[in-house]
């Protein structure tokens, strides 16, 4: 294998690094920047024109009009899933609500029904095609939620495909989340509580083996309240294992003050937040996840943006990419309707795309500086704002996962 380091140049290099940021670039952004990449790692980020004098024996790319900025950290999707709701998604659109469409046999269950039927191949193929079509878009990190087995074999399932996927280093980095409590399946015959005291045993298994490190809940009107959510939040906790929350979708019924109380990761969605709510959040340090997608498909008003930012609550943007409420794969949409729906600014929304969503999964990625892994993306495109726009086509040069290439424009 070549030890020879690489020399990347751009116009702008994005660092979103906090030790250089400054009130006129809060991303700590380097005009005619440069990385030089030793191995996996970055070993030097700085002036272009200090590199390539300091390191005539690195190999270069050079692209004076792009923008280099942390590979993206997609840190809330469902991505482990087969088979198709597009029919959903018109009774949806043609006006159909949540109930209509579980009783039509649609929803989570649905995806249930596909996922128990597909074999552990066949959501390994599925499931890296995915990933390969979101690394092209940029992202170089992925969390991925089970969810759609809701028994214990399938759960595992879904578990053992992103841990299969999660061998291929061309492919981005895999974290694995179990989010059981995610709908009833129909054998549980309506008993949510004796539901999650399975999901809690089953946790031990999927702990011991390493299948997880994050443990997930849809605590909301109509899925898991908060004390259902603590049967298998707190076990989460003991073995080792985070929590993220899906909290207040459509309503708020305590997943905040449980995330609060039980140190989470994120709490994800947030729609229905409250002010009490977010100073809580921000005194626990609490992130929260922002799934623009998933409440552009429902037509939900956005969350209170200004009251997380006031409690000084840390934002991620993510695609929630599932097959219902956000049918998409693409990182780079989920940042648009951030920005143009949300109201982010440009900074916040590839923070809560790089370093914030990296920093929520417990990854050393998402910031451009030396030790970090050479985790990171060539844009074709002139500056950072020009990447929240809806291309809605890939706008990459170049991705690379610790120092190789893992998707680059043809
Ligand atoms: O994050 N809110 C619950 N879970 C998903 C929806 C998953 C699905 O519809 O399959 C979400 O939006
Ligand atoms: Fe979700």
């Amino acid at each position: 294998m070549s030890t020879q380091p690489k020399l990347i140049a751009a116009g702008r290099v994005v660092t979103c690094d906090p030790g250089r940021a400054t009130p006129q670039e809060p991303l700590g952004a380097i005009e005619q920047g440069a990385v030089l990449i030793e191995g996996s790692c970055l070993a030097q980020v700085g002036l272009a024109a200090d590199l390539l004098r300091q390191h005539p024996e690195a190999a270069r790319i050079e692209h004076p009009d792009g923008t280099l900025t942390p590979g993206l950290v997609d840190a809330h999707t469902h991505a482990a899933w087969v088979g198709s709701r597009a029919r959903e998604y018109a009774m949806r659109m043609a006006g159909a609500g949540y109930e209509q469409i579980a009783q039509a046999g649609g929803g989570i269950v649905a995806s249930m029904r596909a996922v128990r039927a597909a074999s552990l191949d066949e959501m390994v193929r599925t499931l890296v095609a995915r990933l390969r079509r979101m690394a092209a878009l940029g992202v170089t990190a992925v969390e991925v939620k089970s969810g759609y087995g809701l028994d214990e074999a399938t759960e595992r399932r879904q578990l053992e495909a992103v841990a299969r996927a999660g061998e291929d280093a061309s492919l981005p980095r895999l974290v694995p989340t179990f989010l059981g409590l995610h709908a009833l399946p129909p054998e549980a015959a309506g008993d949510r509580h004796g539901y999650a005291r399975r999901c809690a045993e089953w946790i031990e298994g999927i702990a011991r083996d390493g299948l997880a490190r994050f443990a997930d809940a849809y605590v909301d009107r109509g899925a898991f309240s908060a004390a259902q959510a603590r049967i298998v939040l707190a076990r989460a906790r003991e073995l080792g294992l985070g929590v993220r929350l899906h909290a207040g979708q459509f309503a708020d019924v305590g997943a905040f003050e449980l995330a609060a109380e039980l140190g989470a990761a994120s709490v994800d969605h947030c729609e229905h937040l409250s002010e009490a709510a977010a100073l809580q959040l921000g005194e626990a340090g609490v992130r929260a996840a922002l799934l623009p997608v998933a409440s552009f498909t429902l037509g939900q008003a956005p969350p209170p943006v200004e009251t997380l930012r006031r409690a000084g609550v840390r934002l991620v943007v993510a695609s929630d990419a599932n097959p219902g409420t956000a049918p998409t794969e693409s990182l780079p949409l989920a940042l648009a309707l951030g920005v143009r729906s949300y109201g982010l600014s440009v900074a916040e929304a590839l923070l809560g795309a790089t370093r914030e969503a990296a920093a929520s999964l417990g990854l050393p990625t998402g910031v451009l500086r030396p030790g970090a892994p050479a985790d990171l993306v060539l844009w074709d495109l002139p500056e950072e704002s020009a990447i929240v726009q809806p291309w809605g086509v890939p706008r990459v040069r170049l991705v690379m996962r610790e120092g190789r290439a893992i998707a680059q424009a043809s």
